[in-house]
């Protein structure tokens, strides 16, 4: 490892001690490193704007950040175990490279304040993409809902034959879901989008920071203010986006719940391509959905990490080290959780219903609960009506469409209130 930033005289460093300390922080960083040479870069401006650095001073660190972030897209340059962590490797290039003018670009800042701006700008990002990713979802499914409106399938509760449906009022559960999804990602990530750089170690610094600048620099909405704050943000922000990524992850999986149902012999109700299913080595008949069973178990990632952060956050106020330990589990659960995301679009899009198979599922008892109701409506009280329709010999078979006509309270067949949903997503594709 190469010298540590804080290496003093005198005091020997272990290298078992070490390498505990450091343990996969390095390599975790890679993920946040583009981030912090962008916040680096915005701190670099911050200090020229306050006679710290000089105009060619900050203009050789532009530059130099510019080439590190350069080398690093093209592969020429790889964070490792040379370094604690990308903190270091960024000072440690810039002082190679620029000597004094490197040495002098952690005037006023603190590794703690540097972790929590790479990691609020990754959330950003991060959230952008839960977003786009969820109203690609519900886009999809809301079409597909207008089309299929007609469409009938049967509708389970306890996962028994229930009442008709239609693959319509299907689709239109999961649009409405994921437009859900997409609004709390947007709403979370302007809730975290606030700057701490410039809070340093957690207590300000006897600078006049110009922290303004670097809050428009980096296309933060607002400043976090107050530095204790900034502290006691690390882990909460990151856990409000495992929760949001979360809430699109629990209807994901129960999506993938239903496609491997319907996706069995028993159900028969839904063809997946088969670029989504996977052969057995041993078993040469089998087709097995494994896509789909992945997505289901991305879930338990995403609430693997949550579980983590918010066990390691039971701590004092001020920065500790246990913090450290929570980026492993966050960048597991976004990409276990966005790979998943991403891929539904295009699955849902796929999927071919066999409608035959639907249709006869349909039995004569699924008209019951129509029976009751319509009973109902014509003067006899619900709870008569009910014992008749529950008798055997009043089921006949009936019509899917005529059933599904009939559901015209809001939400239902017989008046889906797409239009609602259409304009609930239109506003937040439009912002
Ligand atoms: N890798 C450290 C973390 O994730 C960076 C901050 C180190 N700060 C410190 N005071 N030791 O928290």
């Amino acid at each position: 490892m190469s010298k540590l930033l804080w290496q003093k005289q005198g005091v020997a460093v272990d290298a078992d001690i070490q390498a505990f300390l450091a343990a996969d922080d390095v390599i975790l960083d890679r993920e946040f490193i583009a981030y912090d040479i962008r916040a680096s870069r915005a701190h670099a401006e911050g200090l020229q704007r306050i006679g710290i650095l000089t105009q060619e001073e900050l203009d050789g660190i532009a530059r130099e950040l510019d080439a590190l972030a350069d080398d690093l897209a093209r592969g020429v340059f790889v964070l490792d175990e040379r370094w604690e962590d990308m903190h270091s490797a960024i000072e440690d290039r810039l002082t190679e490279r620029l000597g004094d003018a490197g040495k002098k670009i952690h005037t006023g800042r603190s590794r703690n304040d540097q972790v929590l701006v790479a990691t609020r700008l990754w959330l950003k990002d991060q959230l952008d993409e839960v977003t786009s990713s969820c109203t690609a979802v519900a886009r999809i499914a809301l079409t597909r809902a207008g089309v299929e409106r007609d469409v009938p399938m049967p509708g389970y509760t306890h996962l028994q034959r229930a009442v008709v449906s239609s693959a319509g009022m299907w689709w239109a559960g999961w649009a409405e879901a994921f437009i859900d999804n997409a609004q709390r990602a947007r709403v979370t990530r302007d809730w975290l989008d606030a700057n701490p750089l410039g809070t340093a170690a957690g207590y300000g610094v006897n600078l006049p920071l110009d922290r303004e600048h670097t809050t428009t620099a980096l296309g933060f909405a607002r400043m976090q203010v107050s530095p204790p704050y900034a502290q006691l943000s690390r882990g909460k922000f990151e856990l409000a986006a495992l929760e949001t990524l979360g809430s699109a992850m629990l209807d994901l999986r129960r999506i993938a719940w239903d496609l491997s149902l319907f996706t069995s012999a028993e159900f028969g109700f839904v063809a997946l391509p088969a670029q989504y299913t996977t052969g057995s080595s041993i078993m040469p008949n089998k087709r097995n959905p494994d896509v789909i069973e992945l997505m289901r178990a991305a879930y338990a990632s995403v609430a693997a990490a949550k579980v983590e952060i918010e066990q390691l956050m039971s701590l004092p106020s001020g920065y500790h080290r246990d913090l450290q330990f929570g980026k492993g589990g966050l960048v597991h659960g976004f990409l276990r959780g966005l790979g998943a995301l991403r891929l539904l679009p295009a699955l849902l899009a796929a999927l071919e219903w066999k409608q035959e198979r639907m249709r006869s599922a349909i039995e004569p008892s699924m008209y019951a609960t129509d029976l009751a109701v319509d009973l109902a409506r014509q003067g006899l009280p619900f709870r008569d009506a009910y014992c008749e329709a529950a008798k055997p010999e009043r089921w006949a078979e009936g019509d899917p469409a005529t059933s599904l006509a009939a559901r015209v309270s809001p939400g239902g067949t017989g008046d889906d209130h797409l239009h609602v949903l259409e304009a609930r997503l239109a506003q937040i594709t439009a912002n």
